[in-house]
Formats: C-alpha cells, sequence, structure tokens
C-alpha cells in the first residue's frame, strides 16, 4: 500500500534469513536475532578504502560466535528429540564417521546462513534493477512468466551476485601456457568469464531467452554452490512475486548506491516508486 519501497530491505533482505531459519528450524520469535547477526558478519566483510575497520572486524567476529553458540545450543536441544529439521538432523546423525564435531555443527551452519544471505539478496535486487532498466524484458515476462526460471539463470550470468573467488595452488600449474607457482594467490574472475565474448554470443546484452547458457554464477567444479537450487527457488518466487505489481514502477535512483565489496556485488539500497 506504499508509494515507493526499497526492494533491498523491505523485500529482498528478509527473506533468505526467513527461509535459511524455517529449514533450520529457529523459531519463528528468534528470526529477528538472525538478522541482526548476519547485518553485522555482512557489513564486516564490505571493504572501505580508507577506513579503520577494527571496529567492525570486531563487531563480525562478535556475531559469529553468537550465532554459532546459539546454533550449537538450539542442536544440543533437539539430542535424541528429532524434530525434522536440519540442526536436529545434524546432531542426530546416527553414523559416527558422519557425525559433526560442536566446531564443525557451528561453522557449517553459519556457513549457511552467510553463504546463502547477501548472494540471494543481490541476486533478487540486481534482477529488479535490471528489468526496470529494461521495460520491454519486463514487460514480456510479465506475460510470459514462463520465462522466469531462464531469467533468472541470465542474471546469474549477466549481473552475478559473487563477482570473484580466490584459490592458491597447491601445485606449480599451467594454465595457457602460462606457469602459476605453488602458493600464489589466484583471483578468478568469475564475472568476467561468464561475459566472455568467446563462449557467449553478444555477451554485455541481457538475454532471457539465451540458449546453452553455462554460467561461471554459482561457481564451477568440487566448490559449485551446494546452495544454488535453494537459491533458484528463492530468486524465482521473489520476482515472480513482485512482477505483477511492476507494470509502472521506475527506478528512483539510477546507479542505486552499492556496497563496497570487491567479492560481492549488489545495491546497498534499491530505491522504486510503485
Ligand atoms: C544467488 C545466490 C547464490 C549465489 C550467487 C552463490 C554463489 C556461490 C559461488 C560462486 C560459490 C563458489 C565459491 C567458490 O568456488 O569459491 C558458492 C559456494 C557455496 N555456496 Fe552459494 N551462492 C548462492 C546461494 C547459496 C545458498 C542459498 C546457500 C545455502 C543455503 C549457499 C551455500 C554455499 C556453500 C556452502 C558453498 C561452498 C561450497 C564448497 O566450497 O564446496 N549458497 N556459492
Amino acid at each position: 500500500d506504499r508509494e515507493q519501497i526499497d526492494v533491498v530491505d523491505d523485500f529482498a533482505y528478509p527473506l533468505p534469513i526467513t527461509v535459511i531459519c524455517r529449514l533450520m528450524g529457529v523459531p519463528r520469535e528468534d528470526e529477528a536475532l538472525f538478522q541482526g547477526w548476519t547485518d553485522v558478519i555482512v557489513a564486516s566483510a564490505d571493504i572501505g578504502p580508507e577506513e579503520d575497520t577494527t571496529e567492525r572486524d570486531k563487531a563480525g567476529l562478535q556475531a559469529r560466535q553468537e550465532m554459532g553458540r546459539y546454533l550449537v545450543d538450539l542442536a544440543e536441544q533437539r539430542r535424541g528429540r528429532p524434530t525434522g529439521d536440519m540442526l536436529s538432523d545434524f546432531i542426530n546423525e546416527p553414523d559416527p564417521a558422519l557425525r559433526l564435531t560442536v566446531e564443525e555443527l557451528a561453522e557449517t551452519t553459519i556457513l549457511l546462513f552467510i553463504a546463502g544471505h547477501e548472494t540471494t539478496v543481490n541476486l533478487i535486487t540486481n534482477g529488479v534493477l535490471t528489468l526496470l532498466r529494461r521495460p520491454e524484458e519486463l514487460d514480456r515476462l510479465r506475460r510470459e512468466p514462463g520465462l522466469l526460471p531462464r531469467a533468472v539463470e541470465e542474471l546469474l550470468r549477466y549481473e552475478p551476485p559473487v563477482h570473484m573467488r580466490e584459490r592458491i595452488p597447491l601445485a606449480d600449474i599451467d594454465v595457457a601456457g602460462t606457469t602459476i607457482p605453488e602458493g600464489t594467490s589466484v583471483i578468478l574472475a568469475l564475472a568476467s568469464g561468464s561475459r566472455d565474448p568467446k563462449r557467449f554470443h553478444e555477451p554485455d546484452r541481457f538475454d532471457p531467452t539465451r540458449p546453452d547458457n553455462e554460467h561461471f554464477g554459482f561457481g564451477s567444479g568440487i566448490h559449485l554452490c551446494y546452495g544454488a537450487p535453494l537459491a533458484r527457488i528463492e530468486a524465482e518466487t521473489a520476482l515472480g512475486a513482485l512482477l505483477p505489481h511492476l507494470g509502472t514502477a521506475r527506478l528512483v535512483q539510477d546507479p542505486p548506491p552499492y556496497r563496497q565489496n570487491a567479492m560481492l556485488r549488489g545495491p546497498r539500497h534499491l530505491p522504486i516508486h510503485l
């Protein structure tokens, strides 16, 4: 019922936390705690060029520890009393070889919260931004919502939430005639690979009907994103729910303000007029 909303704060930001809380079995009344913790952890990963980040780093670490303690305590309450959620499954794993230690349980569950939060927020927000910049594509999706899954794939290629990752080779490796020495830091420019003109026809064009769209939006190889199926469902559901309301919507600010983060790309806010 409002004329103007912030797609990030009012819509995209709360969704992935709510979803992962429900999957983990966090009681609804505690979801706000997770909003607070992820906020602080994600902010601590942003890079301010001239800023002193000591305080932010400290706050991020503290939030991680509090979140870990909460999740381990909640899992402990479910030991021997399964409740059908992920935390309960982790703690009641019958095979000792597969059972997680307390540290592994904390790290794994924190990772599931962090890896799937900002990324999914950015995919939804980048999606709204891309479509509002292209009214003809927005109209087409509104007429043919069946195209949405392919539009989400194209967003992951064209405007990906994760731009780069780092690898450190364990031995000298040869890549296209160049030797990368063991132990050096290698930046994988995933977003650039997804716009490689040798691989993609007209790579700088957003085309929701693009055939053979094998992008690097979720990485590749053994570290391929394991939340990808969930992220796809969340983005399709969120954009699908918003599409009917975007007929006369327009961007209030273009470009919107972005997070200062070399790895994750997405607007910090996206005000739109409905
Ligand atoms: C649009 C949303 C998402 C994007 C763009 C994304 C992107 C990525 C990328 C690029 C990687 C590869 C990292 C690397 O190679 O170093 C990755 C890994 C990972 N993602 Fe996602 N992700 C998303 C959502 C999620 C969700 C919802 C979850 C879980 C709930 C998740 C959990 C993970 C985990 C655990 C890994 C590490 C896998 C490994 O190292 O074996 N992600 N993600």
